[in-house]
């Protein structure tokens, strides 16, 4: 797990998996095939086509560059390539791998065909990095033996393989990296639609039965993402379990979310206190991110990562050359008046202009 996954295991709907327990159950909802993953329909044809026409050709696919937050299917993709390459998957990340050496032991070991995954893929330290390159363009590496002046490059060849990369954040990634994969998927957050298939068919899988209010209920609330509806499903599976014997009801839905602090919106504790820190202390913005994060006690990164996109995908937040700024949904969402000195106080507010990671 990633340090910011670790900080937030004591999160309910934080968006990163938590303890080996969740892990299990994410596994056993994982799609196994690309046709079982929900959503996400351009990708998804896209990425059927780059596979099958290798397969028709007998080659390799072009590597695959999976980008979007945290809990959109990154991985469960990552997997079901492999599964419809009918190759074995090799799975790494990006901080797992600190020096070159690292990944050399990997890639040498590749077999013929390969899927190698890794996650969080910007995080790679820097001579891997450059490692990367060459393996992805020619499949072969330069392994360096000695130190000094006595050090000498020595070429191995690897096995054709595939990389699937995976960021949560495709703006930190070195241009040279990027352009070397052929395929880039950009997963965006999921309709509530989607999400209602999701939970449904995870209610299945988990014996859950579940009202179809309460699923589309569910599916509201869960920030526009797989991995919390998942979580938000069991939650009030529990609350049902213990409190109305069984079903999961719309009624029982509702008081459940409430009982875990999941608002109308889905906007969860860390969403909530973003938004407070940038109406009450900061006047509504602008402000910068790292203030702004301070101020929440958290990373930038994790509010940047797990927090805003979903924030300025709502039209609460937007992310302005000159810092934050709430819009006025956001005072409204508070129940807060809009004060004349804020931004954009009187004017219609355009959801969609966001110029994304300021890094
Ligand atoms: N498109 C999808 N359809 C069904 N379930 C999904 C989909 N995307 C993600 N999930 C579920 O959400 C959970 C988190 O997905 P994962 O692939 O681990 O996300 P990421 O790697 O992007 O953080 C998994 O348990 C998976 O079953
Ligand atoms: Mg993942």
């Amino acid at each position: 797990m990633s340090d910011y996954e670790e900080r937030y295991e004591e999160r309910l709907v934080s968006a990163d998996a938590a303890g080996s327990e969740e892990q299990v159950i994410e596994a056993a909802l994982r799609p196994k095939q690309l046709d079982d993953f929900v959503g996400q329909d351009r990708v998804r044809e896209q990425l059927s086509l780059v596979l099958h026409s290798a397969l028709r050709r007998g080659r390799t696919p072009d590597h695959v560059l999976l980008s979007g937050g945290p809990g959109l299917g990154k991985t469960t993709l990552a997997m079901i390539i492999a599964a419809e390459l009918e190759q074995p998957l090799r799975i790494s990340s990006g901080p797992a791998i600190e020096r070159a050496g690292d990944l050399a032991a990997i890639l040498s070991t590749l077999s013929e065909g390969e899927v190698l995954f890794l996650d969080e893929i910007h995080r790679m330290a820097r001579p891997a990095e450059e490692m990367l390159y060459m393996a992805m363009e020619d499949f072969r590496v330069d392994v360096v033996v000695g130190k000094g002046p006595g050090a000498t490059a020595i070429p191995l060849d690897i096995a054709p393989f595939t990389l699937v990369g995976a960021t949560t954040r495709a703006g930190m990634l070195p241009g040279p990296l990027r352009d070397r994969f052929g395929f880039v998927a950009h997963m965006d957050f999921y309709g509530p639609a989607e999400l209602e298939v999701i939970i449904k068919r995870s209610a299945r899988l988990l014996d859950v039965r579940i009202a179809d209010d309460a699923a589309a209920e569910v599916a509201g609330r869960s920030r526009g993402t797989p991995r919390i509806a998942n979580r938000l499903l069991r939650r009030v599976r529990d609350f049902a379990e213990v409190r109305t014997g069984g079903e999961v009801t719309l009624e029982s839905a509702r008081e459940a979310l409430s009982l875990y602090e999941v608002d109308e919106r889905g906007l969860d504790r860390l969403d909530r206190a973003v938004l407070n820190a940038l109406l009450r202390k900061f006047g509504g913005g602008p402000v910068g991110l790292s203030t702004l994060a301070v101020s929440v006690g958290e990373e930038p990164e994790t509010v940047e990562v797990v927090a805003e996109p979903f924030l300025v995908r709502q039209g609460l937040l937007a992310r302005t050359p000159r810092g934050r700024i709430a819009t006025p949904a956001a005072w409204a969402h508070l129940g807060l008046p809009v004060p004349p000195t804020a931004p954009l106080a009187g004017t219609l507010f355009e959801v969609g202009d966001d110029p994304g990671e300021t890094g």
